[in-house]
């Protein structure tokens, strides 16, 4: 299906620009065009940014029009980091740890990522792809047109299988983007208790080169972190995997510090993620790279944690990702109007760090950023038409969704009934 829309009456457009990553204070430079604006998108890509009375009529003339009514828009949200895919809940886990117990206690005792791991196992893909639609809708409304999804709640070869699976499904079930991600090293299963380095070793051995094979997934990612895969088990995953021809993420440096972020400037990772207990030479070592710092505050409220020390990385050079972490245990939320909020109020970054971090950071974290993240000519029609005539309404407008509609690929999915 081939998208030609003529988005016209934009009261602003507001981007970063560009196709890598934007490190340090930078990331607040947004180029800035003021209304009334126009964007034309054809066959999805767009094709023309401009002042609405210099469009070119060759350009727009057999264009669906949208109106988007003073409103502004941004680039699609690219959401870098979710746990998408997975069987049940864990509603009472959450009441444990509001009365006081930590997530790591509730791991160790066989709950947590186990308790996921054995409701996933159970789940048919059918099942699994139904309750993952249901999130991917309520992201598609607050603007999110890519997203990363994670497999690692299977954790045998036909599970992790069946996860990406579903992703895969999903890439052609809904409209938002997928970037599968496979994550077998999320915790050791029950069959290798006590035997973390076996499973690591399964992992390389068994698992990957099917997923390779299947081409189910581009990136590996695993959780780096006290109790769970030392830096050993992390080189020998991580390198195979980039042997195989797969990107890398990490899991880094979220309970404890432990050196991930580091690690994951050494492996040449994509992302380090997490980074709530980041130390001065993980930030150093990650301004001197092209590792993207991806940053979930959503899960630092979760778990009432310490916020990711956002500021003092940007400072100091870092790119900045902010994503959601959506998953069953900690953090069962993909709110953007959240996330947005607390990187502003909690972790001191501007509305307009916040955007560049949502947008062209998220892509670069996902290896996409000369696709999607920013609205210039060449790149996809991914938009958000905004009810505000302003981006500053994303962290000012508390908690709410201002999303008018979100085009993807020059497609228009519209939250406002007339
Ligand atoms: O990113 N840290 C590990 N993995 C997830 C949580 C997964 C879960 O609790 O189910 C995270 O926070
Ligand atoms: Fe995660």
């Amino acid at each position: 299906m081939s998208h030609n829309l003529y988005v016209k009456n934009i009261g602003k457009v507001a981007t970063p620009k560009g196709n890598k990553a934007i490190h340090g204070k930078a990331m607040g430079e947004l180029d800035i065009l003021m209304g009334p604006a126009a964007i034309v998108i054809r066959d999805g890509i767009i094709a023309y940014v401009g002042k609405e009375s210099e469009a070119p009529g060759d350009l727009i003339q057999d264009c669906a029009v949208y109106d988007a009514q003073g409103g502004a828009v941004v680039p699609g949200f690219v959401d870098s980091h979710t746990h998408l895919v997975f069987g049940g809940f864990r509603e009472e886990e959450f009441q444990m740890r509001l009365r006081g117990a930590s997530y790591m206690s509730i791991m160790q005792a066989g709950g947590g990522i186990a308790s996921t791991t054995k409701a996933t196992r159970e789940a048919s893909v059918e099942e699994l792809e139904a309750a993952a639609q249901v999130h991917l809708r309520a992201m598609l409304s607050m603007g999110v047109t890519t997203a990363d999804a994670k497999s690692g709640y299977g954790m045998d070869l036909e599970t992790e299988l069946r996860q990406l699976e579903v992703i895969q499904r999903l890439q052609k079930s809904q409209p938002i983007a997928l970037h599968a991600t496979f994550m077998g090293a999320h915790d050791t299963p029950p069959e290798f208790k006590g035997r973390s380095t076996d499973y690591i070793e399964y992992l390389v051995q068994t698992v990957l080169p099917e997923v390779k094979s299947r081409r189910l997934a581009e990136c590996c990612d695993i959780f780096t972190e006290e109790g769970v895969f030392d830096h050993e088990q992390t080189r020998r995953l991580l390198n195979a995997a980039r042997a195989m021809g797969f990107t890398l993420k990490m899991h880094a440096d979220e309970i404890v510090p432990f050196g991930g972020a580091e690690l994951a400037a050494e492996l040449g990772c994509l992302s380090a993620d997490h980074l709530l207990q980041i130390s001065e030479k993980g930030i150093a070592a990650l301004a001197n790279s092209n590792t993207v710092a991806t940053l979930l505050p959503c899960t630092a409220f979760s778990l009432k944690a310490a916020y990711a020390p956002a500021r003092k990385m940007i400072d100091n050079g870092c790119a900045v990702a902010v994503a959601s972490d959506l998953n069953p245990g900690s953090c069962f939320s993909a709110s953007i109007p959240l996330m947005y909020d607390l990187a502003c109020i909690y972790m001191g970054m501007t509305a307009e760090e916040t955007l560049t971090a949502l947008t062209l950071n998220g892509a670069a974290a996902i290896g996409r950023a000369d696709r999607i993240g920013s609205i210039e000519v060449g790149k996809e029609g991914d938009l958000v038409v905004l009810g505000y005539p302003c981006y500053k309404f994303l962290s000012y407008h508390i908690g709410m969704n201002i999303v008018h509609s979100t085009i993807k690929g020059g497609a228009v999915y519209t939250n406002h009934i007339d």
